[in-house]
């Protein structure tokens, strides 16, 4: 069974108060919405998952990190690792952001070590893949983001997507307002999951694969509607209370 999931991905905002009235206000509105088959995951900067632990207890609103590094502990001056975020009840891990790429130089290679390494302290990561807007325009769409997953499943093996999430983002689509169609989206999703599905039909039909790339309240409904599109990760229309209540209960 595929499950429908809204992830939050904050990046680097918030403040203590500001953490505190988002919460409150997903807290209120997500006990009055009617969808409860969608999971909600909320990743903030690091910083705040004490806070954002205790705020969510009992809510059965998940929580997830937006990076960690493959060792559990050591020399590694400013990183975190995945049995320190079990601590802080992180479920979820965002591996392979587009700008943890581009930004942070991650590799290949490395984000299927992190995909691993939160494997091993149950942590569900969803991998994100995505095409360049240079490359869309080339005919590379497909060749790119399978080829970004296919990387990873190099190195961690297929049963290992028997227990995570992929999200398609189209990095021309991240904080630019230019929404990929439903039909592109799908597209996509399509080409994801029939890949998938050569190496192993049941992991391919029981995945959620997600889009991300400027979801908002008024387009989450279309998006949601495609056969392969199982949720969002929402990066902008995350930090506005009513904006992700809406695209939740679209989902
Ligand atoms: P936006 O929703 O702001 O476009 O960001 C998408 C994203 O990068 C989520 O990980």
């Amino acid at each position: 069974m595929r499950t429908n999931l809204v992830v939050a991905n904050w990046k680097m905002h918030g403040h203590k108060k500001e953490v505190t009235q988002l919460l409150n206000a997903l807290k209120n509105g997500i006990n009055t919405s009617a969808t409860k088959d969608s999971k909600m995951v909320i990743c903030p900067p690091s910083l705040f998952l004490g806070q954002v632990q205790k705020e969510l207890a009992e809510t059965g609103i998940a929580i997830g990190t937006q990076n960690a590094h493959p060792q559990n502990e050591g020399a590694f001056t400013g990183e975190v690792g995945f049995a320190m975020l079990r601590e802080f009840s992180c479920s979820y891990a965002i591996i392979g952001h587009s700008e943890r790429r581009e930004i942070f130089a991650e590799t290949d290679k490395f984000i299927a070590e992190k995909f691993a390494a939160a494997q091993v302290q149950s942590v569900i990561p969803i991998l994100c893949i995505g095409e360049t807007q240079a490359q869309r325009e080339s005919g590379l769409t497909e060749s790119t983001v399978l080829g970004q997953l296919q990387a990873v499943i190099s190195e961690v093996g297929i049963e290992a997507f028997a227990n995570a999430v992929i999200a398609y983002e189209p990095i021309w689509a991240i904080g630019t307002g230019l929404t990929a169609s439903p039909e592109q989206a799908q597209e996509v999703h399509a080409a994801i999951r029939s890949f998938l599905a050569k190496l192993d039909q049941n992991i391919a039909e029981n995945i959620s694969i997600l889009y991300g790339g400027s979801v908002k309240a008024n387009n989450a409904e279309a998006l949601f509607y495609q056969s392969d599109i199982d949720g969002a990760l929402v990066g902008g229309a995350s930090l506005d209370a009513e904006e992700f209540l809406t695209i939740y209960a679209a989902a």
